[in-house]
């Protein structure tokens, strides 16, 4: 059979009726009928059904046919028919039509599968094949059986749809993509660096690049003037379901421009991008300040798609009786609250006080939550008695309070605690009452971003990168008070509660890019050995220039409303930053270190159990889904170790004892006598800070740990 001449299975329509054709692809599904065998033959366009009859297929044709196996790769030459009235299925594109074959060559065998391929039911009405449930590992071990799914496909094809209307729009508007480099010096996004050691120079090392943002500025003061690429990024940084360590940017940097010019440009893109999806955007963008944003959403990544604006009520209690507000207000504190409108038959008593004020609220950093129902006309909950009559008129008012409405109020003495809990309270409970209505997308530009963000050691760090033009230059770099007063000329993109792109306007004067590097507690030999070949680029004339990237794994999947990024990109790193396909990161013969001389890095030896020590803290921070920061690992290595050890120990006493079930109260057996104390970091909050999600004192897992 020639190949060459081959049709694709999902382009056959009714039209091609008769045509003799060869299709070729991999066997999605099968029906037996005694003798008449039925095969829905899949391949890079769709699924057409192919029929063996006894009547028409020759016989060897069809005991061959009988022996086929899901996907098996096949090629076949027939007639295409048009299906009897009844038989066609409207669940595939080619539904009305058939290829009556007549002949088979079977191009490749399969073994049984890992998990179920095909998607698509063969008897009408029947919408698709029972997948039943596969774990992500698995789906990414055998990724490219996972991607012959049709909806992986599918996500795929879009993606590069996608990337094409993104080409297509800047070139027309002048935009000239450039490749940068990958082995290159580090560019500072606030991550780690994945490094490269160097053969040639021995005991150094490349850093993948974070972004392109050093290289882009540059070809601007090169005058390329409009610059972009599709770049790949590499981070390593805690992860989390909208990250991997490599992903996409959509990096985009022109000369001579200001921000109105930028968000134009990129509302404009971002529609056409959406619009492949048939998703409708309305432009211009709506746009928040930072400060807004925190102060009425508690986040800088406002999620628009619902109300719950907070509104702050601290001046109603100036005077009031109520001494856990009258304290929280002496000491400079606020409240603020939310209306849940009409959602009091949802929200018991119960659910407020043991739920949300006991435990949720707690849990999302808020010492504590008030709560009131609205009901005939008065406000009542376990605290009303002691609000005046005033104070209560005064949070009808403000709230616009009806009847049926539920008011939760967070106060403390620290802005950022009740802004930052509120604002988790508003996602949970917009989620749990289904207030976030679906396929709806509230893109927002967020604006004014504080330029620097204030340590824990009492110094700056950039809030961006440290390349982001400040909104004024006559700042000292030495006094941290003033510093934290300087507002950037950076926006951030935001849809849905989730930042897709970020950029600014950047620094183009040398001595402000080195008031900056000087404010952010470089010394001169540091600029000079990191960017001093970049601040040397700033001697020769720089233009005013500014940019953006937006995540282009973030935006498909958000177009493609896909629950994780993974679901977007071809063969990405699973949830602990490893790839179950090809076993990467993998350890290195010892050969292979020493030809790139990192045997002994600054006079020390590797330990030879180094690799198997970091995989067992990985292994562990996998399975208990908690991130372990590598300058937590050696302080991990000593828990593991001690719990080791104690293993032992209990199983040394416990002998042959039968094991103890208990709930409470449980007796020390290691130190008997003594009284289990609470750990501080627990009382800190410390302990848990990297959980994914709490439930008082209590993490969360998944309920099935591969
Ligand atoms: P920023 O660091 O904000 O800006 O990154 C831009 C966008 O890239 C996406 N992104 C990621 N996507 C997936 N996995 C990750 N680990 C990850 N990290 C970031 C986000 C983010 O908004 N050089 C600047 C841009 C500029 O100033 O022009 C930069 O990289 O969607």
């Amino acid at each position: 059979m020639h190949l060459s001449e081959r049709a694709f299975c999902g382009e056959l329509a009714p039209a091609d009726t008769g045509r003799e054709v060869v299709v070729a692809g991999w066997v999605d599904a099968f029906r037996d009928h005694g003798g008449l065998m039925f095969v829905h033959l899949r391949d890079g366009s769709g699924i057409i059904q192919l029929v063996f009859s006894p009547e028409e297929t020759p016989r060897h044709i069809c005991e061959r046919a009988a022996a086929l196996r899901s996907e098996y790769c096949i090629a076949v030459r027939g007639e295409v028919r048009r299906r009897r009235p009844g038989t066609e299925n409207p669940g595939i594109r080619t539904g009305t039509v058939e290829v009556m074959a007549t002949e088979l060559e079977v191009l490749s065998e399969s073994e049984a599968l890992p998990f179920t391929v095909s998607e698509k039911g063969m008897v009408a009405g029947a919408a698709s094949t029972e997948t039943g449930h596969v774990t992500e590992d698995l789906r990414l071990q055998y990724r490219y059986l996972d991607i012959r799914r049709p909806s992986m496909h599918d996500n795929l094809v879009l993606r590069h749809r996608i990337f094409q209307t993104v080409r297509r729009v800047l070139d027309s508007k002048g935009y000239v993509e450039v490749e940068t480099p990958m082995l290159t010096a580090s560019t500072p996004e606030g991550a780690r660096d994945y490094l490269v050691p160097s053969r040639l120079h021995q005991q150094s090392f490349y850093a993948l690049p974070q972004s392109p943002q050093l290289f882009k500025q540059l070809l601007m003061i090169g005058g390329m003037e409009r610059y972009y690429q599709l770049a790949r990024c590499f981070r390593d940084e805690d992860l989390r379901p909208n990250r991997q360590p490599e992903f996409t940017q959509l990096d985009i940097e022109a000369s001579f421009i200001d921000e109105e010019y930028l968000y134009e440009l990129v509302e404009e893109l971002v529609v056409e991008m959406f619009a492949v999806g048939g998703i409708s955007l309305t432009r211009p963008f709506p746009r928040i300040t930072y400060a807004e944003a925190v102060d009425s959403t508690g986040s800088d990544r406002p999620d628009l798609r619902f109300g719950l604006r907070f509104v702050d009520v601290t001046d109603l209690f100036d005077e009031t009786d109520y001494s856990i507000f009258r304290r929280i207000i002496l000491r400079g504190g606020c409240i603020k609250g939310l209306n849940l409108k009409g959602q009091s038959d949802r929200l018991s008593k119960n659910v407020l006080q043991n739920e949300y004020a006991k435990e949720i609220a707690p849990s999302f950093g808020a010492k504590g939550m008030t709560w009131m129902r609205a009901e005939n006309g008065a406000l009542e909950s376990n605290i009303v008695q002691f609000f005046n009559e005033r104070e209560l008129q005064g949070l009808r008012e403000r709230f616009e309070v009806a009847d049926g409405d539920v008011l939760i109020m967070i106060a403390d003495p620290a802005y950022d605690v009740v802004t930052s809990a509120l604002g988790r309270l508003r996602l949970h409970l917009a989620d749990r009452l289904g207030l976030i209505p679906a396929d709806s997308f509230c893109p927002v530009w967020v604006t004014d971003f504080p330029l620097f963000d204030a340590t824990d050691e009492g110094s700056v760090t950039s809030s961006h990168h440290p390349f982001t033009a400040p909104d004024r230059t006559d700042f000292d770099p030495n006094n941290v008070e003033e510093l934290l007063t300087l507002r950037s000329r950076a926006y951030d993109l935001v849809m849905n509660g989730e930042e897709l792109g970020g950029g600014s306007i950047r620094i183009s004067d040398r001595e402000v890019q080195q008031k900056i590097f000087a404010a952010l507690g470089l010394t001169d030999d540091d600029v000079r050995e990191r960017f001093g070949f970049f601040l040397r680029a700033f001697d020769f004339g720089p233009p005013p220039h500014g940019g953006l990237a937006l995540g282009m794994d973030r935006t498909v999947s958000m177009i493609l409303q896909t629950p994780s990024i993974r679901e977007v990109i071809a063969f990405p790193k699973n949830r602990s930053a490893a790839c179950p396909l090809t076993g990467a990161p993998a350890s290195v013969k010892r050969e292979q270190l020493a030809e790139l001389g990192l045997l002994d890095l600054g006079g020390r030896e590797v330990p030879p159990d180094a690799a198997e020590r970091e995989d067992r803290v990985d292994r562990i921070s996998w399975l208990s889904r908690i991130g372990v920061a590598p300058e937590e690992h050696p302080a991990m290595e000593i828990v593991l170790d001690q719990a080791e050890e104690l293993a032992l120990l209990a199983a040394k006493e416990a002998g042959e004892l039968e094991p103890m079930y208990s709930v409470v109260p449980v007796v020390n057996r290691t130190r008997p006598g003594t009284v289990g104390k609470r750990s501080e970091s627990a009382e800190t909050g410390d302990l848990l800070k990297n959980a994914p999600s709490l439930k008082g004192d209590y993490f969360k897992v998944a309920g099935i740990l591969e």
